[in-house]
């Protein structure tokens, strides 16, 4: 059993451990203080339960080399971004090659229709455009929906996150309502004018919303991956594709976070058919890239609402997107890295880890659940696989989630903050995963003391 006060005294003494160790980078983060915003160049980076931020000198494969010269086996991957490993040979080569040849030109490079057949041959969706993340990915594709359907509303479901997209970051109150979320900064819009958000796995919620015909699209992942680890029940998008199909709304699944549960993503797992597909983070490799796909139908609508509005700006496109650089990494990326073989390795890998952490639960008798999807997994503190938002909310212990990573992180084993997602990646060896079972082990064992 886990005593409340064998957590706290493990944090803390972890936090010293923690200190000890990385001098250098402690030395770092106080001359880095007075230039930028809590002296990280991007605020999230403080959310990692660290004293003070660990500083990277190296990544490759699967492993992470701190300024303090200690090592790590990386299973956060920079929140997927890296999940083929950290800089893959072949997309490093091919920066390299295109960088002394021009880095941004705003015009499309000689790799665009290679580009354009390996994403048509890798997602089954025939046309492109590309952006520099998931977040504007999304976010046009929202506006996109909106200006082919003329529909002013978009379905999005409670816990989801699809970036930093104003749309999609409400909530869902207890009565149902669609909220803003608190925790948002800058925010003056009423956001549930243009959103609304049910509990995920209940399609009865989403065929009700979708019948009074005023929402453009339901953007989803094929299974919340931001708030803890929540599959879909059986059907559940089946469903959900089908409501769409019935009442003209588009169907659009982003695929960023779930592209990890093979070629094709989890759409090809469940065997959908979506109007639109998004996917970013590792898609070229861990460049700043991300694509959306859609349908010729679809493709054709939006170059018919394009060509009907006034000429100038759409809203849609951002200068560097589609840059050259970005496409040589895009195509060794589709080509090289996210190859059948590769994702065979993760699969197999993730499976194993998965036998592991298991193991470890049963052992001490705990009514936890590793959640795994393809080569992803969530260690959840509850004993059954969450259906909605709130029964992952409710299966969330902050103070135990961050005690447990920075154990982790001192034993040199690195899982994902701000929830405990493992990501495993083609180079994984059997001893990385057994490490990671001996560390929960002995954190167990700790942590069971008051
Ligand atoms: C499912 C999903 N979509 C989109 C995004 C946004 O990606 P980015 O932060 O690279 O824009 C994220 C980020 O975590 C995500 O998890």
């Amino acid at each position: 059993m886990i005593v409340k006060a064998g957590v706290h005294r493990v944090y803390a003494a972890e936090q010293q451990r923690y200190r000890d160790a990385h001098a250098r980078s402690a030395a770092l983060a106080a001359r880095s203080a007075p230039h930028f915003l809590y002296g990280l160049p991007m605020h999230w980076m403080r959310d990692w339960p660290l004293p003070h931020p660990l500083f990277v000198a190296q990544a490759q494969g699967n492993r992470l080399r701190c300024v303090d010269g200690r090592e790590y086996t990386d299973f956060c991957l920079g929140d997927t971004g890296a999940m083929f490993g950290h800089s893959p040979e072949p997309v490093a080569r091919a920066i390299a090659g295109q960088a002394a040849r021009g880095l941004t030109a705003m015009l499309p490079g000689e790799r665009l229709v290679e580009v354009g057949r390996l994403l048509a041959e890798a997602f089954g969706l025939p046309r492109w455009q590309l952006t520099l993340s998931a977040s504007d990915a999304n976010r046009f594709v929202l506006r996109w929906a909106r200006a082919i359907t003329g529909r002013p509303r978009v379905l999005v479901f409670d816990g989801c996150y699809h970036g930093a997209v104003d749309d999609t970051l409400v909530d869902r109150a207890d009565d149902g309502r669609t909220l803003a979320r608190a925790s948002l900064l800058g925010q003056v819009h009423d956001l549930a004018l243009g959103t609304v958000v049910v509990p995920f796995n209940d399609a009865a919620s989403v065929e009700e919303v979708l019948a009074v015909g005023d929402v453009a699209c339901v953007l989803t992942e094929p299974a919340l991956t931001n708030c803890g680890l929540v599959p879909p029940a059986p059907g559940f998008m089946e469903a959900v594709q089908a409501a769409c199909r019935r009442t003209g709304t588009l169907f659009v699944l982003d695929e960023t976070h779930t592209v990890s549960s093979g070629p094709g993503g989890h759409a090809r797992v469940l065997g959908l058919e979506p109007d639109v597909v998004v996917v970013g983070k590792a898609v070229a490799g861990g460049l700043p890239c991300a694509v959306y796909g859609f349908t010729d139908a679809v493709g054709e609508r939006m170059a018919a609402a394009k060509d009907a509005a006034a000429p100038g700006h759409s809203g849609i496109g951002t200068t560097l997107a589609a840059n050259l650089l970005a496409l040589a990494a895009l195509e060794a990326s589709l080509r090289e890295v996210m190859t059948d073989a590769n994702y065979a390795r993760m699969l197999d890998g993730a499976a194993r880890l998965q036998h592991g952490l298991d193991g470890v639960i049963a052992d001490h008798g705990l009514p936890w659940t590793v959640t795994r999807l393809g080569a992803r997994m969530e260690l959840q503190f509850c004993a059954t696989t969450p259906l909605d938002a709130a029964q992952a909310r409710a299966a969330m212990d902050e103070p135990l989630e961050r005690a447990l990573q920075l154990y982790l992180l001192n034993r040199g084993v690195v899982i994902t903050p701000f929830h405990n997602m493992l990501l495993v990646p083609p180079m994984v060896t059997q001893a990385d995963i057994d490490a990671v079972a001996t560390a929960l082990r002995s954190f167990l064992a700790e942590v069971s003391r008051a």
